[in-house]
């Protein structure tokens, strides 16, 4: 089984993906997380950039694209072809949604992607509104950055929202504690 868990920043992807891998193993099940940007050449190039200064549009684009693919031949097709659960925290879709918003096509990233990556058999919409996000993650700056950050995530909530008629697609209201969250996507897989 394939489960993606996708949102902005603040959501609890990472905490939600750990406590869901414990739940699997409570029943026997052998499970695999992971996260993208990866910690492999690609992915660690990108964090990087956060601190060091961002890469143009496209560089970023294709360093994403090329992180993915080495995570799908090295981690995600190995694992579930030896019968493992996959979860992940952060896929294609962010690719979709943050690339999406510094102007590239949704949808063709999402061709793009599919092309080589799996399509997951659950994805998880982990969904706060832009005010929570930007408490939860205590973001502060000037004005015009604040300004700014706050349109680019609204832009990104939205790409994620547009995905939640897919028939994979499970939206998952995200104000109320780890506890309540957990036991949502939980309640949803049982
Ligand atoms: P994040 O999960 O927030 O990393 P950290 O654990 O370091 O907080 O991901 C880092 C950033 O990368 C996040 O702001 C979203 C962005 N991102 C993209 O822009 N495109 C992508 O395809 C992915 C996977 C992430």
């Amino acid at each position: 089984m394939f489960i993606v868990l996708e949102g902005i920043d603040g959501t609890g992807k990472s905490t939600q993906s750990q406590l869901l891998a414990e739940w699997f193993r409570s029943q026997g099940r052998e499970v695999v997380t992971s996260r993208e940007p990866t910690d492999g050449p690609w992915g660690s190039k990108l964090r990087q950039s956060a601190a060091s200064g961002r890469l143009s549009p496209e560089d970023e684009l294709d360093y994403f694209l090329k992180d993915r693919s080495q995570h799908v031949d090295e981690l995600i097709k190995p694992s579930l072809s030896a019968g493992k659960v996959v979860i992940l925290d952060r896929y294609y879709f962010s690719t979709m949604a943050y690339q999406g918003s510094r102007g590239f096509d949704p949808q063709e990233i999402r061709s793009q992607n599919e092309a080589f990556a799996p399509v997951p058999d659950h994805l998880f919409l982990l969904d706060i509104d832009v005010d929570t996000a930007l408490s939860r993650i205590g973001g502060r700056g000037d004005t015009a950055n604040e300004f700014e950050q706050r349109d680019s995530l609204q832009k990104c909530r939205d790409i994620f929202l547009s995905l939640k008629d897919e028939p994979f697609a499970h939206l998952i209201d995200s104000h109320g504690s780890l506890e309540e969250v957990q036991e949502a996507i939980r309640s949803t897989l049982a």
